[in-house]
């Protein structure tokens, strides 16, 4: 019988196992293993909290020199005009003439990844790619050119794999879709 799991007020179900988010990450460290080789020592930069896991699994099939560093987008609200304000917080390595690869966990409408975007590109760095783990196509409504997307989702709620529902579910090794 299908295994469901709960966390808090919801139930889910498996949608991709284990293996099958492993056989993407492998895809997508191939094409960055290929486009990369011949450009000196890029900075991976991972999105936390979300973007631990698949950070460390992708980093491991890398096979250049590389170096890794974790940012955190904190919001807050500014004026409470303008609405939300959102900042990158956590970054000390200067990228001034870096290649970096920014490595999410999930781009959604992409709001998150342009606010990033745009405040690593102020800091003037070689080149910028973006790296997801998961992609919602039907949600996405940006310009950012989205380079690396190892799968492509519905615009279903995810967990697993280091995301989460109100914080649990970013332990699972599979990742589960909400069920009705
Ligand atoms: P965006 O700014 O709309 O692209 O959303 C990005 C953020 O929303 C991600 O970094 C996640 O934290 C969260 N998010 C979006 N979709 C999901 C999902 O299906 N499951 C868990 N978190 C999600
Ligand atoms: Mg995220």
């Amino acid at each position: 019988m299908e295994k469901v799991i709960k966390l808090h007020d919801k139930r889910f179900r498996v949608m991709i196992p284990a293996a099958k988010i492993d056989e993407a990450v492998g895809v997508v460290a191939a094409r960055i293993n290929a486009d990369y080789r011949q450009k000196g020592v890029p900075l991976f930069i991972g999105v936390l909290n979300g973007a631990f896991m698949f950070l460390s699994d992708l980093i491991k099939k890398i096979e250049f020199d590389c170096e890794i560093s974790f940012v955190k987008l904190a919001s807050y609200c500014g004026t409470c005009s303008t609405g939300e304000v959102r900042s990158l917080i956590g970054l000390n390595n200067p990228i001034e003439g870096r290649h970096v690869v920014i490595v999410e966990d999930i781009v959604d409408t992409g709001e998150s990844i342009e606010h990033m975007v745009r405040e690593l590109e102020a800091m003037h760095p070689a080149s910028i790619r973006v790296c997801t783990l998961f992609f919602k196509p039907g949600s996405y409504s940006k310009h950012i050119p989205i380079d690396y997307r190892a799968l492509e989702i519905g615009n279903e709620f995810i967990v697993g794999y280091g995301l989460d529902y109100d914080q649990l579910g970013r332990n699972l090794k599979d990742v589960y879709v909400v069920t009705e």
